[in-house]
């Protein structure tokens, strides 16, 4: 059975790792994240923006899938199925489709006071139906399946104003960006990090924009409350490389190499091999149940 997020990230928080939350767009994402977690017998967050989950007909569908693949393979790690970036209307929509896990961005609202009041709305709704919720302060810079943020910092009354209202876990902006970073990137801000921590305890901090952060960074944030980490780019990125690779190296033609479960194995194997390596970065590899 498919899990709520709280009682994985609690444990990472106390641990001190972090579990990684891997977007997944179709069967192909899906099948190679849950199958890298399970080799790595870490616990799983498997998460879909509202733009994926749309591209795959709905957000029933993409529970069903991630549902049903989970018993199929037989997975003996906790897997949650979480929303990334919902509206106040998607996370309505994912709680009453059967995801385990929301996420709730009021970072695009018109005012902080909306951001709070919405907050405090979802959090009870996900609550009596045994969903975690995560929530947003201050703004994740870029664009991701056409949500742009400004990339604001985080102010840590407001996230202990959040915080307040019951949350499962906050994500908050310390100079983190979807995509890739620029080469004029000045890396994330440790100072504001600690500062939410201190005014925060020990709820789990959310970093999002996970791809191409160095891993000193990724290290360092952990340390300071850091326990989720969102990737989605790094694994559209190999995923697109290794296809072109197969395409570009005329296997498309050699035999039945246009048949999609050939054409888009390499891009499958890659994703396994990012998730793995993602999953060992952040330490919860080895953590299953545990
Ligand atoms: P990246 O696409 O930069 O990995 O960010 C993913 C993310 O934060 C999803 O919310």
């Amino acid at each position: 059975m498919l899990v709520n997020a709280k009682a994985m990230l609690d444990k990472a928080v106390a641990g001190h790792y972090a579990i990684g939350a891997f977007n997944t767009n179709n069967l192909e994402w899906c099948h190679a994240i849950m199958v890298a977690a399970e080799e790595t017998q870490s616990p799983l967050i498997i998460q879909s923006s509202m733009g994926a989950a749309k591209y795959q007909t709905g957000y029933k569908t993409v529970k069903k899938l991630v549902n049903a693949m989970y018993k199929a393979l037989d997975l003996t790690i906790p897997v949650a199925l979480h929303l990334d970036h919902g509206t106040y209307e998607a996370c309505l929509e994912c709680i009453d489709a059967g995801f385990t896990s929301i996420m709730y961005d009021g970072s695009h609202e018109e005012s902080f006071e909306i951001n709070l009041k919405n907050t405090k709305d979802l959090v009870k709704r996900a609550h009596d139906k045994g969903i975690s919720i995560e929530c947003e302060v201050g703004s994740i810079g870029g664009e991701e399946d056409g949500v742009v943020g400004m990339g604001e910092v985080a102010d840590p009354d407001e996230c202990a104003a959040i915080a307040e209202c019951g949350v499962d876990f906050l994500a908050a902006g310390i100079g983190n960006i979807h995509g890739v970073y620029p080469e004029n990137w000045p890396g994330l801000q440790f100072d504001a990090l600690a500062a939410i921590k201190a005014k925060t305890g020990d709820l789990p901090l959310v970093l999002h924009g996970g791809t191409g952060i160095p891993d000193d960074q990724i290290k360092k944030a952990v340390d300071l409350g850091v326990a989720k980490i969102n990737v989605n780019t790094e694994l559209q990125l190999v995923f697109a490389d290794a296809t072109e690779e197969y395409v570009k190296a005329g296997k498309i033609h050699e035999g039945k190499g246009f048949d999609p479960r050939k054409l888009l194995k390499p891009g499958y194997d890659a994703m396994i091999a990012k998730t793995k390596e993602k999953i060992c970065l952040f330490g919860s590899d080895g953590k299953g149940w545990n």
